[in-house]
């Protein structure tokens, strides 16, 4: 069997990745290896100010935004007690509920995309995803999920900023597509459709 996989998922909000994450897990877990799911923003000390912005109740610029995602995003990586660093060590497979490209697909509808990416190097060098698995959903069904399931919405679920979040996802993995390993998924079939079609890709990992 290969090495412990570092797994991201990405994907629009609403693109069915939890959902997924909790089948992957489960198909990993049955195979025999040890998982580790987590996911950003994170639930440490800036993922909580995050989680505040995104509903609302602390206002922020999108450059500190951008900022904060990725300090966020090099505790999730480097903290010395949960760190996905050694998690990897430890011999977990870690799947992560978003990474980086997150990070050039929203924050690339306010600024350089070329920025982002070049401040989350960092991040790229200490841990890069084995695969980058990206739910593709159309954003009107995203939509139709969110309103469906949730009372009140976050900074980016209307469907113009959805629309705009797609094209740059497809912008990013064009502009890496020599540094990253990328599969794109149709989101909009079935959970079981999907899920079949995310493990036979991961398990070719294996
Ligand atoms: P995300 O984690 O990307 O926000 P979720 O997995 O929470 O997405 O899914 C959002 C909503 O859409 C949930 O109510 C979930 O049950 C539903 N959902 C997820 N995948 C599908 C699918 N393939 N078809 C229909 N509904 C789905
Ligand atoms: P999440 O809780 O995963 O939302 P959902 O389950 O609806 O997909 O993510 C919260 C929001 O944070 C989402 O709108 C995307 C945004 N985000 C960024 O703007 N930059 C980032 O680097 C990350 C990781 C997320």
């Amino acid at each position: 069997m290969k090495k412990n996989l570092f797994i991201a998922l990405e994907g629009i909000d609403g693109s069915g990745k939890s959902t997924q994450i909790k089948l992957l897990e489960q198909r990993l877990t049955d195979a025999g290896h040890k998982v580790y799911t987590t996911f950003e923003p994170t639930d440490g000390m800036i993922g909580s100010v995050l989680r505040s912005i995104l509903k609302g109740s602390i206002k922020a610029d999108h450059r500190t935004i951008a900022g904060l995602f990725l300090a966020d995003r090099l505790d999730h990586l480097l903290n010395e007690e949960t760190g996905l660093v050694k998690k990897m060590k430890e011999g977990y497979t870690v799947i992560t509920d978003r990474y980086y490209f997150s990070s050039y697909a929203y924050h690339a509808t306010h600024m350089d995309m070329d920025w982002v990416i070049a401040a989350n190097k960092l991040c790229a060098e200490a841990l890069r995803p084995d695969i980058n698995l990206f739910i593709d959903v159309s954003p009107e069904i995203s939509m139709q999920r969110i309103n469906a399931n949730r009372v009140g919405t976050e900074l980016f679920e209307n469907i113009d900023s959805l629309r705009a979040v797609r094209e740059k996802y497809f912008e990013a993995f064009t502009k890496l597509k020599d540094d990253e390993h990328i599969f794109i998924t149709n989101g909009d079939r079935t959970v079981a459709a999907i899920a079949d079609e995310l493990w036979e890709k991961v398990s070719s990992l294996l």
